[in-house]
């Protein structure tokens, strides 16, 4: 029997690393053995990541940070290459930066700009550091963890390009799947509903308005709290580590019960 979650000599790549799941993801993996290498934009919030990671690290390894903005692909090319220079390896991807937005109906005056940008962000980037770190996940048949959203099942108001672009995250899960399966790469992604995690803030909300969103958010969630980053870590680990060696192309609900609750409502 394999060792449970052993990260030991594993190089794990986290995008959107500098906030909420992504920080929480990293935190997690390193106090698990990995050797993380950790990416955002902001390099304040990216280094306080690190500091956590290094604390954690159960093998005393430090977290390589690499300031990259993903909407430029150079940026995202050369996050593989100083990946490669300085571990030689890849063994998992976790393709998790995105951006929320709350302004994408049709009839909005600006839904073409919106496209163009939660498109860019949340989903062609993630196609492209995918297809530059895929060489190097088939040699170490590795493993690909996608962040989704259970608006890929379900629009959300408001956020139609978003629910657009998690639905076909989903779908490049699956297709993924079925063209990397046979060399040795799975490829898997997590849906979670309302997570507690900084993106609310970025996107402007005061803290009365959170407070009142997850005071409702708990009421019609069967488990009867919000989501927390950590939770969705701990499935990234699942997912990422050898304990789910059958599972590939698989769409995992992480929703407290949220979405098959009568009282079901996104608004
Ligand atoms: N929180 C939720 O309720 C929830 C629910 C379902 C799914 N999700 C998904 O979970 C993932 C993480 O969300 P979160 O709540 O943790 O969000 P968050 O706290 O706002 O973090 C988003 C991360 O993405 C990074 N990022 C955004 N645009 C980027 C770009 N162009 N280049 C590089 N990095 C970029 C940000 O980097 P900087 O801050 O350094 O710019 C930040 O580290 C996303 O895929 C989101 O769609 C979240």
């Amino acid at each position: 029997m394999s060792n449970s979650h052993n990260f030991d000599q594993k190089v794990v790549l986290i995008t959107g690393a500098s906030s909420g799941i992504g920080a929480a993801t990293a935190i997690q993996l390193s106090a698990l053995g990995a050797q993380t290498v950790i990416t955002g934009r902001n390099a304040d919030r990216l280094h306080a990541i690190a500091l956590q990671c290094n604390q954690k690290s159960t093998k005393g390894l430090t977290a390589l940070e690499v300031i990259s903005d993903l909407d430029n692909e150079s940026d995202s090319k050369r996050l593989i290459d100083e990946t490669i220079k300085k571990f030689g390896r890849i063994d998992v991807l976790v393709n998790n930066a995105a951006l929320f937005d709350t302004n994408s109906n049709i009839e909005s005056p600006d839904a073409i700009d919106v496209f163009d940008k939660i498109m860019r962000t949340n989903l062609r980037n993630t196609f492209v550091l995918t297809h530059f770190a895929v060489p190097h996940l088939i040699k170490t048949k590795g493993s690909i963890v996608n962040i989704s959203s259970v608006t890929a099942f379900k629009p959300f108001a408001n956020a139609l390009v978003y629910c657009m672009a998690k639905s076909a995250i989903d779908m490049l899960t699956r297709g993924l799947a079925q063209e990397l399966g046979p060399k040795g790469v799975r490829v898997n992604c997590i849906n979670p509903a309302q997570i507690q995690t900084p993106v609310y803030a970025h996107f402007g909300m005061t803290v009365e308005e959170e407070n009142k969103m997850w005071s409702e958010v708990s009421k019609k969630t069967p488990l009867r709290r919000p989501g927390e980053a950590d939770d969705v870590a701990k499935a990234v680990a699942y997912f990422a580590s050898d304990d789910s060696s059958f599972a590939t192309g698989v769409s995992l609900k992480l929703d407290g019960g949220f979405m098959d609750s009568p009282q079901f409502i996104f608004s």
